[in-house]
Protein backbone atom coordinates (compact mmCIF):
# COMPACT_ATOMS: atom_id res chain seq x y z
CA UNK A 1 0.00 0.00 0.00
CA UNK A 2 1.23 3.26 -1.51
CA UNK A 3 1.61 6.61 1.41
CA UNK A 4 3.02 9.94 1.10
CA UNK A 5 5.63 11.12 4.19
CA UNK A 6 5.47 14.85 4.23
CA UNK A 7 8.08 16.78 6.28
CA UNK A 8 5.48 20.22 6.74
CA UNK A 9 5.88 23.57 7.67
CA UNK A 10 7.39 24.83 4.57
CA UNK A 11 5.62 27.60 2.45
CA UNK A 12 4.21 26.63 -0.81
CA UNK A 13 6.12 28.71 -3.54
CA UNK A 14 5.88 28.70 -7.50
CA UNK A 15 3.82 27.60 -10.02
CA UNK A 16 1.23 25.25 -10.49
CA UNK A 17 -0.72 23.78 -13.29
CA UNK A 18 -4.09 22.34 -12.92
CA UNK A 19 -5.27 19.54 -14.37
CA UNK A 20 -8.70 18.50 -16.84
CA UNK A 21 -11.79 18.22 -14.48
CA UNK A 22 -12.36 14.98 -12.72
CA UNK A 23 -16.43 15.39 -12.82
CA UNK A 24 -16.76 16.67 -16.32
CA UNK A 25 -14.23 14.48 -17.57
CA UNK A 26 -16.04 11.17 -16.65
CA UNK A 27 -19.03 12.47 -17.83
CA UNK A 28 -18.01 13.24 -20.80
CA UNK A 29 -16.00 9.96 -20.96
CA UNK A 30 -19.34 8.13 -20.56
CA UNK A 31 -21.03 10.27 -23.17
CA UNK A 32 -19.03 8.67 -26.29
CA UNK A 33 -21.10 5.91 -25.86
CA UNK A 34 -23.65 8.21 -27.49
CA UNK A 35 -21.63 9.51 -30.39
CA UNK A 36 -22.54 7.46 -33.69
CA UNK A 37 -18.45 7.96 -34.54
CA UNK A 38 -15.12 8.11 -33.17
CA UNK A 39 -14.37 10.59 -30.27
CA UNK A 40 -10.76 12.60 -29.26
CA UNK A 41 -11.13 14.08 -26.09
CA UNK A 42 -8.14 15.89 -24.34
CA UNK A 43 -7.19 17.47 -20.87
CA UNK A 44 -8.08 14.04 -19.66
CA UNK A 45 -6.85 13.72 -16.59
CA UNK A 46 -4.86 10.87 -15.52
CA UNK A 47 -6.12 9.48 -12.32
CA UNK A 48 -7.98 6.35 -10.99
CA UNK A 49 -12.01 6.77 -12.02
CA UNK A 50 -10.75 7.87 -15.10
CA UNK A 51 -9.09 4.83 -16.08
CA UNK A 52 -12.49 2.64 -14.53
CA UNK A 53 -14.14 4.46 -16.84
CA UNK A 54 -12.20 4.01 -19.51
CA UNK A 55 -12.01 0.33 -18.55
CA UNK A 56 -15.88 -0.08 -18.46
CA UNK A 57 -16.25 1.52 -22.19
CA UNK A 58 -13.12 -1.28 -23.04
CA UNK A 59 -14.73 -4.37 -21.26
CA UNK A 60 -18.25 -3.32 -22.95
CA UNK A 61 -16.23 -3.62 -26.34
CA UNK A 62 -15.16 0.05 -27.35
CA UNK A 63 -12.18 0.50 -29.01
CA UNK A 64 -9.96 3.13 -27.09
CA UNK A 65 -6.48 4.65 -27.85
CA UNK A 66 -4.51 6.24 -25.60
CA UNK A 67 -2.42 9.06 -27.69
CA UNK A 68 -0.15 10.37 -24.93
CA UNK A 69 -1.10 10.50 -20.98
CA UNK A 70 -3.94 13.35 -21.25
CA UNK A 71 -5.53 13.00 -24.85
CA UNK A 72 -7.97 9.42 -25.41
CA UNK A 73 -9.33 8.23 -28.61
CA UNK A 74 -12.95 6.74 -28.26
CA UNK A 75 -14.76 4.19 -30.76
CA UNK A 76 -17.82 3.13 -28.57
CA UNK A 77 -19.20 1.65 -32.27
CA UNK A 78 -17.80 -1.84 -31.01
CA UNK A 79 -19.92 -1.76 -27.85
CA UNK A 80 -23.31 -4.19 -28.78
CA UNK A 81 -24.35 -5.35 -25.04
CA UNK A 82 -25.35 -2.74 -22.77
CA UNK A 83 -24.21 -4.34 -19.63
CA UNK A 84 -21.73 -3.06 -17.09
CA UNK A 85 -19.42 -4.74 -15.04
CA UNK A 86 -20.22 -5.41 -11.50
CA UNK A 87 -16.74 -4.83 -10.10
CA UNK A 88 -15.94 -2.04 -12.21
CA UNK A 89 -19.30 -0.29 -11.59
CA UNK A 90 -18.68 -0.28 -8.04
CA UNK A 91 -15.31 1.14 -8.27
CA UNK A 92 -16.62 4.70 -8.64
CA UNK A 93 -19.63 6.69 -8.65
CA UNK A 94 -19.31 7.96 -12.36
CA UNK A 95 -20.95 4.54 -13.35
CA UNK A 96 -24.03 5.50 -12.74
CA UNK A 97 -23.30 8.00 -15.74
CA UNK A 98 -23.76 4.70 -17.68
CA UNK A 99 -27.35 4.30 -17.41
CA UNK A 100 -28.06 7.31 -18.75
CA UNK A 101 -25.71 6.70 -21.72
CA UNK A 102 -26.47 3.10 -22.42
CA UNK A 103 -30.00 3.88 -21.72
CA UNK A 104 -30.07 6.69 -24.90
CA UNK A 105 -28.12 4.78 -27.35
CA UNK A 106 -29.93 0.88 -26.68
CA UNK A 107 -32.96 1.82 -24.73
CA UNK A 108 -31.39 -0.23 -22.15
CA UNK A 109 -29.04 -0.28 -19.52
CA UNK A 110 -27.91 -3.02 -16.76
CA UNK A 111 -25.59 -1.07 -14.56
CA UNK A 112 -24.86 -2.56 -10.99
CA UNK A 113 -25.15 0.19 -8.15
CA UNK A 114 -22.21 2.89 -8.27
CA UNK A 115 -19.33 3.16 -5.72
CA UNK A 116 -17.72 6.33 -4.96
CA UNK A 117 -16.73 7.99 -1.72
CA UNK A 118 -18.65 7.17 1.24
CA UNK A 119 -20.03 10.22 2.02
CA UNK A 120 -23.27 8.96 3.60
CA UNK A 121 -26.29 7.23 2.04
CA UNK A 122 -25.92 8.36 -1.70
CA UNK A 123 -29.43 7.54 -3.39
CA UNK A 124 -29.96 7.59 -7.40
CA UNK A 125 -33.99 7.91 -6.68
CA UNK A 126 -33.95 11.29 -8.86
CA UNK A 127 -32.44 9.87 -11.82
CA UNK A 128 -34.38 7.03 -11.72
CA UNK A 129 -37.79 9.56 -11.72
CA UNK A 130 -35.72 11.21 -14.67
CA UNK A 131 -35.64 7.87 -16.78
CA UNK A 132 -39.14 7.13 -15.35
CA UNK A 133 -40.78 10.36 -17.10
CA UNK A 134 -38.81 10.26 -20.18
CA UNK A 135 -40.21 6.60 -20.66
CA UNK A 136 -37.95 3.96 -19.17
CA UNK A 137 -39.10 1.10 -16.68
CA UNK A 138 -36.94 0.17 -14.01
CA UNK A 139 -35.90 -3.01 -11.51
CA UNK A 140 -33.19 -3.51 -9.46
CA UNK A 141 -31.92 -6.81 -8.85
CA UNK A 142 -29.40 -8.03 -6.99
CA UNK A 143 -27.78 -5.22 -6.59
CA UNK A 144 -28.36 -4.19 -10.40
CA UNK A 145 -30.01 -1.50 -11.87
CA UNK A 146 -31.51 -2.54 -14.92
CA UNK A 147 -33.67 0.18 -17.55
CA UNK A 148 -35.66 -0.62 -20.92
CA UNK A 149 -37.64 1.46 -22.80
CA UNK A 150 -39.73 0.87 -25.90
CA UNK A 151 -38.85 4.14 -26.90
CA UNK A 152 -37.87 7.44 -25.00
CA UNK A 153 -40.07 10.65 -25.34
CA UNK A 154 -39.47 14.14 -24.17
CA UNK A 155 -40.90 15.36 -21.21
CA UNK A 156 -40.56 17.67 -17.86
CA UNK A 157 -38.63 16.86 -15.45
CA UNK A 158 -38.49 18.33 -12.12
CA UNK A 159 -36.31 17.58 -9.63
CA UNK A 160 -36.66 17.41 -6.27
CA UNK A 161 -33.66 18.16 -5.00
CA UNK A 162 -30.39 19.96 -6.47
CA UNK A 163 -29.00 16.86 -8.35
CA UNK A 164 -25.53 16.56 -10.49
CA UNK A 165 -25.24 12.91 -11.22
CA UNK A 166 -29.31 12.95 -12.00
CA UNK A 167 -28.69 15.96 -14.29
CA UNK A 168 -26.35 14.83 -16.09
CA UNK A 169 -27.82 11.51 -16.52
CA UNK A 170 -31.17 12.98 -17.66
CA UNK A 171 -29.82 15.19 -19.67
CA UNK A 172 -28.15 11.85 -21.56
CA UNK A 173 -31.41 10.42 -21.95
CA UNK A 174 -33.05 13.30 -23.17
CA UNK A 175 -30.11 13.54 -25.73
CA UNK A 176 -32.03 10.68 -28.17
CA UNK A 177 -35.43 11.30 -26.94
CA UNK A 178 -38.08 11.87 -28.93
CA UNK A 179 -38.97 16.07 -29.25
CA UNK A 180 -38.28 18.60 -25.85
CA UNK A 181 -37.36 18.22 -22.82
CA UNK A 182 -37.52 20.27 -19.78
CA UNK A 183 -35.04 19.88 -16.68
CA UNK A 184 -35.89 21.91 -13.91
CA UNK A 185 -34.38 22.15 -10.72
CA UNK A 186 -31.13 21.24 -12.53
CA UNK A 187 -27.53 21.61 -11.24
CA UNK A 188 -25.55 24.70 -12.32
CA UNK A 189 -22.03 23.25 -12.01
CA UNK A 190 -19.22 23.58 -14.23
CA UNK A 191 -19.61 20.08 -15.27
CA UNK A 192 -22.95 19.86 -16.73
CA UNK A 193 -22.00 23.08 -18.64
CA UNK A 194 -19.08 21.69 -20.47
CA UNK A 195 -21.01 18.22 -20.41
CA UNK A 196 -23.90 20.00 -22.41
CA UNK A 197 -20.80 22.03 -24.85
CA UNK A 198 -19.35 18.14 -25.31
CA UNK A 199 -22.77 16.91 -26.47
CA UNK A 200 -23.79 20.04 -28.64
CA UNK A 201 -20.51 19.97 -30.31
CA UNK A 202 -21.45 16.55 -31.57
CA UNK A 203 -24.61 17.90 -32.55
CA UNK A 204 -27.22 17.66 -29.89
CA UNK A 205 -30.05 20.39 -28.97
CA UNK A 206 -29.51 21.81 -25.47
CA UNK A 207 -30.11 25.04 -23.89
CA UNK A 208 -29.62 26.78 -20.77
CA UNK A 209 -26.85 24.29 -19.30
CA UNK A 210 -25.70 26.20 -16.40
CA UNK A 211 -28.58 27.84 -15.16
CA UNK A 212 -31.48 25.71 -13.76
CA UNK A 213 -33.92 25.28 -16.88
CA UNK A 214 -32.29 22.85 -19.54
CA UNK A 215 -34.28 22.80 -22.51
CA UNK A 216 -32.85 20.12 -24.52
CA UNK A 217 -34.47 18.57 -27.95
CA UNK A 218 -33.49 14.96 -28.93
CA UNK A 219 -31.40 14.32 -31.94
CA UNK A 220 -30.86 11.09 -34.21
CA UNK A 221 -27.11 10.97 -34.67
CA UNK A 222 -24.35 12.63 -32.99
CA UNK A 223 -20.90 12.94 -34.85
CA UNK A 224 -17.74 12.35 -33.79
CA UNK A 225 -15.80 15.31 -32.44
CA UNK A 226 -12.39 16.22 -30.68
CA UNK A 227 -12.91 18.15 -27.47
CA UNK A 228 -10.92 19.53 -24.53
CA UNK A 229 -12.19 19.10 -21.19
CA UNK A 230 -12.08 22.51 -18.73
CA UNK A 231 -10.03 22.86 -15.88
CA UNK A 232 -10.71 20.97 -12.51
CA UNK A 233 -11.74 23.52 -10.27
CA UNK A 234 -11.47 20.90 -6.93
CA UNK A 235 -7.92 20.39 -7.78
CA UNK A 236 -7.26 24.55 -8.30
CA UNK A 237 -8.87 25.19 -5.26
CA UNK A 238 -7.13 22.59 -3.49
CA UNK A 239 -3.97 23.98 -4.59
CA UNK A 240 -5.08 27.36 -3.64
CA UNK A 241 -6.08 27.05 -0.29
CA UNK A 242 -2.71 24.46 0.52
CA UNK A 243 -1.00 27.75 -0.93
CA UNK A 244 -2.72 29.62 1.82
CA UNK A 245 -2.66 27.12 4.37
CA UNK A 246 1.25 27.41 3.93
CA UNK A 247 1.58 30.83 4.05
CA UNK A 248 2.72 30.44 0.47
CA UNK A 249 3.06 32.42 -2.62
CA UNK A 250 1.12 30.19 -5.85
CA UNK A 251 0.41 31.08 -9.02
CA UNK A 252 -2.59 28.08 -9.78
CA UNK A 253 -2.35 28.17 -13.55
CA UNK A 254 -4.61 26.60 -16.25
CA UNK A 255 -7.90 27.75 -14.61
CA UNK A 256 -11.13 29.70 -15.45
CA UNK A 257 -11.16 32.09 -12.42
CA UNK A 258 -15.47 32.72 -12.60
CA UNK A 259 -15.50 28.76 -11.67
CA UNK A 260 -13.79 29.32 -8.28
CA UNK A 261 -15.44 32.50 -7.24
CA UNK A 262 -17.11 31.14 -4.13
CA UNK A 263 -13.67 29.67 -3.22
CA UNK A 264 -11.85 33.20 -4.21
CA UNK A 265 -14.18 35.02 -1.99
CA UNK A 266 -13.79 32.95 1.29
CA UNK A 267 -10.19 33.05 0.96
CA UNK A 268 -9.94 36.60 0.99
CA UNK A 269 -12.76 36.76 3.88
CA UNK A 270 -10.02 34.81 5.84
CA UNK A 271 -7.49 37.43 5.24
CA UNK A 272 -5.32 36.00 2.12
CA UNK A 273 -4.31 37.85 -1.23
CA UNK A 274 -6.11 36.17 -4.35
CA UNK A 275 -5.15 38.24 -7.41
CA UNK A 276 -7.33 36.72 -10.70
CA UNK A 277 -5.47 36.78 -14.26
CA UNK A 278 -7.49 35.54 -17.84
CA UNK A 279 -6.20 31.64 -16.56
CA UNK A 280 -4.31 32.21 -13.65
CA UNK A 281 -4.90 32.78 -10.00
CA UNK A 282 -2.25 34.05 -7.57
CA UNK A 283 -2.49 32.92 -4.08
CA UNK A 284 -0.45 34.45 -1.52
CA UNK A 285 -0.73 34.57 2.64
CA UNK A 286 1.35 35.72 5.40
CA UNK A 287 0.81 35.96 8.83
CA UNK A 288 -2.19 34.03 10.54
CA UNK A 289 -5.65 33.35 8.88
CA UNK A 290 -8.59 34.87 10.55
CA UNK A 291 -12.10 32.49 11.48
CA UNK A 292 -14.44 32.10 8.25
CA UNK A 293 -17.69 30.53 8.05
CA UNK A 294 -19.49 28.95 5.67
CA UNK A 295 -22.10 26.37 4.15
CA UNK A 296 -21.54 24.58 0.96
CA UNK A 297 -24.54 24.81 -1.25
CA UNK A 298 -24.94 23.74 -4.71
CA UNK A 299 -23.27 25.81 -7.25
CA UNK A 300 -22.32 28.80 -7.10
CA UNK A 301 -21.87 28.43 -3.39
CA UNK A 302 -18.90 27.16 -2.01
CA UNK A 303 -18.28 23.62 -2.75
CA UNK A 304 -18.95 20.73 -0.72
CA UNK A 305 -15.85 19.22 -2.57
CA UNK A 306 -13.76 21.96 -1.50
CA UNK A 307 -15.31 21.76 2.42
CA UNK A 308 -12.73 19.33 3.85
CA UNK A 309 -9.57 21.31 2.76
CA UNK A 310 -10.79 24.85 3.75
CA UNK A 311 -12.10 23.54 7.06
CA UNK A 312 -8.17 21.85 7.48
CA UNK A 313 -7.06 25.38 6.78
CA UNK A 314 -8.96 26.88 9.10
CA UNK A 315 -7.60 24.78 12.42
CA UNK A 316 -4.95 27.55 12.96
CA UNK A 317 -6.55 30.25 11.83
CA UNK A 318 -7.37 32.39 14.75
CA UNK A 319 -11.09 32.21 16.32
CA UNK A 320 -13.77 30.05 15.89
CA UNK A 321 -14.92 29.12 12.67
CA UNK A 322 -18.39 27.22 11.95
CA UNK A 323 -18.49 24.97 8.89
CA UNK A 324 -22.13 23.47 7.72
CA UNK A 325 -22.05 20.68 5.12
CA UNK A 326 -25.84 19.39 4.32
CA UNK A 327 -24.68 17.97 0.72
CA UNK A 328 -24.20 14.42 1.85
CA UNK A 329 -24.73 13.74 5.78
CA UNK A 330 -21.77 12.56 6.29
CA UNK A 331 -18.94 14.64 5.25
CA UNK A 332 -16.79 14.83 7.75
CA UNK A 333 -15.04 11.54 8.66
CA UNK A 334 -11.96 12.95 8.35
CA UNK A 335 -12.24 15.42 11.74
CA UNK A 336 -11.18 12.06 13.34
CA UNK A 337 -7.74 12.24 11.40
CA UNK A 338 -7.82 15.87 11.51
CA UNK A 339 -7.62 15.67 15.33
CA UNK A 340 -4.29 13.95 15.43
CA UNK A 341 -2.55 16.60 14.38
CA UNK A 342 -3.96 18.84 17.49
CA UNK A 343 -6.74 20.46 15.72
CA UNK A 344 -10.03 21.55 17.87
CA UNK A 345 -12.71 20.82 15.82
CA UNK A 346 -16.21 19.26 17.24
CA UNK A 347 -18.85 18.01 15.05
CA UNK A 348 -22.48 18.35 15.90
CA UNK A 349 -24.74 16.30 12.82
CA UNK A 350 -23.75 18.14 9.47
CA UNK A 351 -21.70 21.56 10.97
CA UNK A 352 -18.17 21.31 12.76
CA UNK A 353 -17.35 24.09 15.35
CA UNK A 354 -13.60 24.79 14.65
CA UNK A 355 -11.46 26.14 17.16
CA UNK A 356 -7.84 28.28 15.88
CA UNK A 357 -4.73 26.20 17.42
CA UNK A 358 -1.84 27.85 17.02
CA UNK A 359 -0.32 25.24 15.17
CA UNK A 360 -0.69 21.51 13.46
CA UNK A 361 1.86 19.12 14.22
CA UNK A 362 2.72 15.63 12.48
CA UNK A 363 0.56 12.77 12.60
CA UNK A 364 0.00 9.11 10.93
CA UNK A 365 -3.28 9.55 9.10
CA UNK A 366 -5.50 7.62 6.94
CA UNK A 367 -7.39 9.11 4.12
CA UNK A 368 -11.42 8.31 4.32
CA UNK A 369 -12.05 9.12 1.33
CA UNK A 370 -10.74 11.56 -2.12
CA UNK A 371 -11.17 15.14 -0.83
CA UNK A 372 -10.76 13.99 2.75
CA UNK A 373 -7.15 12.88 1.37
CA UNK A 374 -6.60 15.97 0.19
CA UNK A 375 -7.03 17.42 3.17
CA UNK A 376 -4.44 15.62 5.49
CA UNK A 377 -2.45 16.16 2.67
CA UNK A 378 -2.38 20.34 3.74
CA UNK A 379 -2.65 19.35 7.15
CA UNK A 380 1.16 16.90 6.36
CA UNK A 381 2.08 20.22 4.88
CA UNK A 382 0.77 22.59 7.34
CA UNK A 383 1.92 20.90 10.50
CA UNK A 384 5.81 20.69 11.98
CA UNK A 385 7.25 17.44 12.27
CA UNK A 386 6.48 14.32 10.18
CA UNK A 387 3.25 13.48 8.73
CA UNK A 388 2.49 9.86 6.82
CA UNK A 389 -1.12 9.91 5.21
CA UNK A 390 -2.10 5.91 4.20
CA UNK A 391 -4.78 4.85 1.84
CA UNK A 392 -3.38 7.36 -0.58
CA UNK A 393 -5.69 5.58 -3.75
CA UNK A 394 -8.59 7.87 -2.49
CA UNK A 395 -6.27 10.58 -3.32
CA UNK A 396 -5.33 8.75 -6.83
CA UNK A 397 -8.74 8.49 -7.50
CA UNK A 398 -9.63 12.48 -8.49
CA UNK A 399 -5.72 14.57 -8.19
CA UNK A 400 -3.33 13.91 -11.28
CA UNK A 401 0.40 13.53 -9.61
CA UNK A 402 -0.27 15.29 -6.65
CA UNK A 403 3.00 14.58 -4.72
CA UNK A 404 5.10 15.75 -7.75
CA UNK A 405 3.08 18.99 -8.22
CA UNK A 406 3.53 19.94 -4.51
CA UNK A 407 7.25 18.89 -4.74
CA UNK A 408 7.57 21.46 -7.62
CA UNK A 409 5.86 23.97 -5.06
CA UNK A 410 8.81 23.31 -2.56
CA UNK A 411 7.01 20.88 -0.82
CA UNK A 412 8.76 17.58 0.88
CA UNK A 413 6.54 15.26 0.33
CA UNK A 414 7.45 11.30 -0.74
CA UNK A 415 5.75 8.60 -2.09
CA UNK A 416 6.82 5.21 -0.39
CA UNK A 417 5.13 1.67 -0.48
CA UNK A 418 5.64 -1.21 2.45
CA UNK A 419 7.72 -2.82 -0.28
CA UNK A 420 10.14 0.07 -0.53
CA UNK A 421 10.41 0.19 3.45
CA UNK A 422 10.44 -3.47 3.85
CA UNK A 423 13.41 -3.30 1.26
CA UNK A 424 15.16 -0.72 3.65
CA UNK A 425 14.74 -3.22 6.81
CA UNK A 426 15.84 -5.94 5.19
C1 LIG B 1 -21.31 14.81 -7.73
O1 LIG B 1 -21.79 13.69 -7.01
C2 LIG B 1 -19.82 14.73 -7.68
N1 LIG B 1 -19.39 13.47 -8.27
C3 LIG B 1 -19.35 14.83 -6.23
O2 LIG B 1 -17.94 14.91 -6.29
C4 LIG B 1 -19.88 16.10 -5.61
O3 LIG B 1 -19.57 16.11 -4.23
C5 LIG B 1 -21.41 16.19 -5.76
O4 LIG B 1 -21.76 16.03 -7.17
C6 LIG B 1 -22.00 17.50 -5.27
O5 LIG B 1 -21.40 18.57 -5.95
C7 LIG B 1 -19.23 13.39 -9.59
O6 LIG B 1 -19.43 14.35 -10.33
C8 LIG B 1 -18.78 12.09 -10.14
P1 LIG B 1 -25.47 14.87 -6.23
P2 LIG B 1 -23.31 13.24 -7.14
O7 LIG B 1 -26.35 13.95 -7.00
O8 LIG B 1 -23.76 13.46 -8.53
C9 LIG B 1 -28.77 13.65 -2.99
C10 LIG B 1 -15.74 14.57 -5.46
O9 LIG B 1 -15.12 14.66 -4.38
N2 LIG B 1 -29.35 12.78 -4.03
O10 LIG B 1 -25.41 16.29 -6.66
O11 LIG B 1 -23.40 11.89 -6.54
C11 LIG B 1 -27.40 13.14 -2.53
O12 LIG B 1 -27.54 12.11 -1.59
C12 LIG B 1 -17.15 14.11 -5.43
O13 LIG B 1 -15.25 14.82 -6.56
C13 LIG B 1 -30.54 12.16 -3.79
O14 LIG B 1 -31.14 12.27 -2.71
O15 LIG B 1 -24.00 14.29 -6.17
C14 LIG B 1 -26.79 14.40 -1.99
O16 LIG B 1 -27.27 14.61 -0.71
C15 LIG B 1 -17.61 13.31 -4.34
N3 LIG B 1 -31.11 11.41 -4.78
C16 LIG B 1 -27.33 15.48 -2.92
O17 LIG B 1 -28.49 14.91 -3.54
C17 LIG B 1 -30.50 11.26 -6.00
O18 LIG B 1 -31.06 10.56 -6.86
C18 LIG B 1 -26.38 15.95 -4.01
O19 LIG B 1 -25.89 14.81 -4.71
C19 LIG B 1 -29.29 11.91 -6.24
C20 LIG B 1 -28.72 12.67 -5.23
Amino acid sequence: MEKFVIHGGKPLKGEVAVSGAKNAAVAIVAAAILADEPCVLENVPEIQDINVCVKILYEMGASIKIIDKNTIRIDTRGISDPVVPYELARACRASSYFLGTLLGRFLKADVPMPGGCDLGDRPIDQHLKAFNILGARHTIDGGVVSLKADKLIGSQIYFDIVTVGGTINAMFAAVKAEGLTVIENAAKEPQIVDLANFLNSMGADIMGAGTDVIKIRGVKYLRGVTYGIIPDPIEAGTYMVAAAATKGDVYVKNVIPKHLESITDKLRKAGAFVEEFDECIHVKSEGRLMKTSFKTLPHPGFPTDMQPQFSTMLTTADGTSVVTDNIFDNRFRYVNELRRFGADITVEGTTAVIQGVSELSGATVKATDLRAGAALVIAGLMASGTTVVEEIYHIERGYENIDEKLRALGADITRVNDFDKARRVG
